[in-house]
Formats: structure tokens, C-alpha cells, sequence
């Protein structure tokens, strides 16, 4: 039986992902990288930074050393962050708040799991905290998403058995990670049939047998 459900965060209850394209396109043109793609962009979907700056450096042909691609890094943090400056309760998905509600109404408890370290900013600035009991997120691990740790700390932080929890995912790296952590999986958005999850929906607002999922 599922007691509670861990959201990631960008492309599942936020339309963050499209930022994080646009900032590591200002950044691949800075570095005169004029090949990094959306077909790209899927690689790093889930990943932690670091490594999704290494998919931008593989379409360029430079090595670089460790400190200037922590120089990269915090470049493309900044470009980010400034497109999150102006971000609040719109960017949140359709049909999201009404399945945090809905599940909450039930008793599921709600848990983050997101390599992001922008993750408390983005719930923050969007409202989204309310509907949530505990965040794991970029800050509290140390190996992304297809490794199951950022889901394991958040079932950890929530008191639950790793079997207990259902993971609701938009990237391929975070449906591996969730069956790692020996979790039930529901893979949402534009590649959701991809995903290969034991679940699947488009999106929150689309039908979504809840019923089935949460008495397993
Ligand atoms: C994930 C995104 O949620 O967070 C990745 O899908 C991103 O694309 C990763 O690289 C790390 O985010 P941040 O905000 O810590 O740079
Ligand atoms: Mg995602």
C-alpha cells in the first residue's frame, strides 16, 4: 500500500525545465557551442549540474580543467537564476495542485525528490511548500539521479518503507532511480511513454487511476 507520493520538481509539478534549456543555451553560446540542442537538453534532464554541463562541453570539442568548469557551472546557476526571478504560482503545471490536494485529502504524505539544489527557492517562490512534508533535494546528496539516494532520503525524511512510496517522474535517469529504490514508478509528461514506468499519464491533469495505484 502507497503512503506516500515523492514529486520531482522541474517538468513534473514545474515548468522549470524550459529555464534550465534557455540557461545552458546562454551559456553553450558564450563557450561558442552552437550544437547543444532540446534533443540534448533530454540528457540532463534529472542530472545534477555538473553533469548536465558535461552534455553541453560534449557537443563543443574543448577540454577544459575542474575550475573552470565550476566557473561554467555557477555561470549558468547565475543565467538560471535569473530567469527564476520572476517565477510564482504560474509556472506550477496544470492539474498539479488539485492531485497535491487530492492526495493530502487521503492522507498520502507528499515528498520532493530533485537534484536541484534551486529546490526550496522554486517551492518557495511558487507556493507549492504548502501542499509538501518533507524536500530532498541536491543539497542533501551527493550522487544524482539514476542512483536512488535523493528518493531514499526523501522516504527517510518522510518515515516511510522505500516500498511504501510512489515516484512521479518526467526523465528516464529519475524512473531508473526510483525502481532502484525499490519504489513504484508513474512517469508523466512529454516523454512519458518512454519512460517505461509502472504507471504513466501525460500529465497530472490527465486521467490517472488513482485508486489502482495507491492500493498496490
Ligand atoms: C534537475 C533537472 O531537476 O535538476 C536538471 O532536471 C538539472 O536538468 C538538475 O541539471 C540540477 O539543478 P540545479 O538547479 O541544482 O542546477
Ligand atoms: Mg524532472
Amino acid at each position: 500500500m502507497i503512503k506516500g507520493v515523492i514529486f520531482d520538481l522541474d517538468g513534473v509539478l514545474v515548468s522549470t525545465d524550459e529555464m534550465h534549456f534557455e540557461a545552458w543555451k546562454m551559456l553553450a553560446e558564450e563557450l561558442g557551442i552552437d550544437k547543444f540542442t532540446k534533443e540534448d537538453n533530454k540528457r540532463q534532464k534529472g542530472v545534477s549540474r555538473m553533469e548536465s554541463l558535461e552534455v553541453v562541453l560534449s557537443k563543443g570539442g574543448r577540454i577544459y580543467t575542474a575550475t573552470e568548469k565550476e566557473e561554467m557551472a555557477e555561470r549558468k546557476n547565475n543565467f538560471y537564476k535569473e530567469l527564476l526571478a520572476g517565477l510564482d504560482e504560474n509556472a506550477i503545471l496544470p492539474g498539479a495542485v488539485d492531485c497535491l490536494k487530492m492526495l493530502r485529502s487521503r492522507g498520502i504524505l507528499i515528498g520532493i525528490g530533485s537534484v536541484s539544489k534551486n529546490a526550496p527557492l522554486i517551492l518557495a517562490r511558487t507556493g507549492l511548500m504548502e501542499y509538501v512534508d518533507k524536500v530532498s533535494c541536491g543539497l542533501d546528496i551527493t550522487r544524482s539521479k539514476p542512483d536512488p539516494e535523493v528518493f531514499e532520503v526523501a522516504a527517510n525524511k518522510l518515515e516511510l518503507k522505500y516500498e511504501e512510496c510512489l515516484v512521479v517522474e518526467d526523465s528516464l535517469a529519475g524512473i531508473v532511480a526510483g525502481r532502484a529504490a525499490h519504489m513504484k514508478t508513474l512517469g508523466v509528461g512529454t516523454e512519458y511513454v518512454q519512460l517505461r514506468a509502472d504507471y504513466e499519464a501525460p500529465g497530472l491533469n490527465a486521467h490517472i487511476d488513482w485508486e489502482t495505484i495507491l492500493e498496490v
